[in-house]
């Protein structure tokens, strides 16, 4: 069925495609009995794998990731498919439009997309109204960004009243340093810049258990254009400020050799999906070489079947999560995963 439906969705510009699918999954979400066959159809049927991680169960492996639903506008729909977690954002302390259009890219024969969405985000307040109305059917990430016009010697600001804003809502908070669309952001990703960054929110987080007692997990997300040097370092600042958990990677700046001769291959931005699932998979080894063996790690870049998913967990992910596979496969990407996951283990 998704086949047909992408037939017609990919006639669309991409961005059009895509607020038409979150709008249609957000509205199946709020809409009796939609919801109710949604939940029986596809949540109840799926194989229950939980994992423990950052603290939190989760009731299986496969996560959404950000940037598809920005401004919690799906958020009880895509639950109700059924995965382990959902990753809300980027959301940034006010809103703003992002960069001008068009400025997302299909390379349908390659699995990809390439974006420079530079976080477009109704800001904070609307992020919270929204999320105040929903169910919460699922594992809740949300993913902080700042402002475009703050200046990034003052980055810190922004995340840390994201931090605030979000801290009792989310079951886990992640700072995203890797978004190449955003400029010098991924600047923060450096020794001094990163030691500032995270000491500030550790700080910060301490005062928010204390004062909510509720001890809410932070996860850094990383960009797949880290040499293994600068991997080491990030790897042991995290570890050094007892940061509850990493994400890799964002999308990658890089053009493989493989599109190169694609009509888009060209346009700046990051590139995800097929392309990127080598990159992500070996970031996720290296990381995990320098890491200690419990410390949670996500995986995220190219999965886009049951064999890419087996090798980020092989790689040594705790959890994985999905976008571009989600538009080219559909949601029945994440039962083909979790079945070939459950058929893969000697159990
Ligand atoms: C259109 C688009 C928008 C994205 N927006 C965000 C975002 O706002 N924040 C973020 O951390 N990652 C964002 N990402 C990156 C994804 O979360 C993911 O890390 C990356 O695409 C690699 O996974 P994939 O190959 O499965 O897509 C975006 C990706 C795409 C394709």
């Amino acid at each position: 069925m998704y086949a047909l439906a992408r037939s017609l969705l990919f006639r669309l510009d991409p961005e059009t495609a895509h607020r038409l699918v979150v709008s249609g999954i957000g509205l199946a979400g709020r809409v009796h009995p939609v919801d109710q066959y949604l939940a029986d159809l596809w949540r109840g049927r799926l194989p229950s794998q939980p994992v423990r991680a950052m603290g939190l169960t989760f009731p299986n492996p496969v996560g959404v990731a950000a940037g598809l639903d920005k401004d919690v506008e799906a958020f009880d729909g895509l639950a109700l498919f059924g995965f382990g977690f959902i990753e809300l954002g980027t959301v940034t302390p006010l809103a703003q439009s992002g960069n001008p259009k068009p400025r997302m890219f299909r390379l349908t024969e390659h699995g990809a997309l390439i974006n420079r969405m530079g976080f477009n985000s109704k800001g904070l307040g609307h992020f919270l109204n929204r999320l105040g109305k929903t169910r919460q059917l699922a594992v809740t990430g949300i993913n902080l960004g700042k402002n475009a016009k703050t200046p990034i010697e003052n980055a810190v600001s922004d995340y840390l009243s994201g931090l605030r804003a979000v801290y009792t809502a989310a079951d886990y908070v992640t700072i995203n340093i890797s978004s190449p669309n955003t400029q010098d952001l991924r600047s923060l990703q450096q020794d001094a810049a990163l030691d500032r960054l995270l000491e500030a929110l550790k700080e910060e987080q301490r005062r928010l258990a204390a004062d909510h007692h509720k001890y809410t997990p932070i996860a850094i997300k990383i960009a797949p254009d880290l040499n293994d040097e600068q991997l080491v370092k990030i790897a042991s600042a995290v570890v050094g400020h007892e940061v509850d958990g990493l994400i890799a990677t964002n999308t990658t700046t890089a053009r493989t050799p493989s599109i190169a001769s694609h009509r888009h291959a060209g346009e700046s931005g990051g590139l995800s999906g097929r392309p990127l699932a080598d990159t992500a998979r070996e970031k996720v080894i290296a990381l995990r070489q320098c890491l200690p063996q419990a410390f949670p790690l996500i995986g995220v870049g190219g999965i886009d079947g049951a064999d890419s998913a087996i090798a980020m967990l092989d790689a040594g992910a705790n959890l994985i999560q999905i976008y571009t596979g989600l538009i080219y496969r559909g949601p029945s990407l994440l039962r083909e995963i979790l079945k070939g996951m459950e058929n893969a283990s000697p159990h």
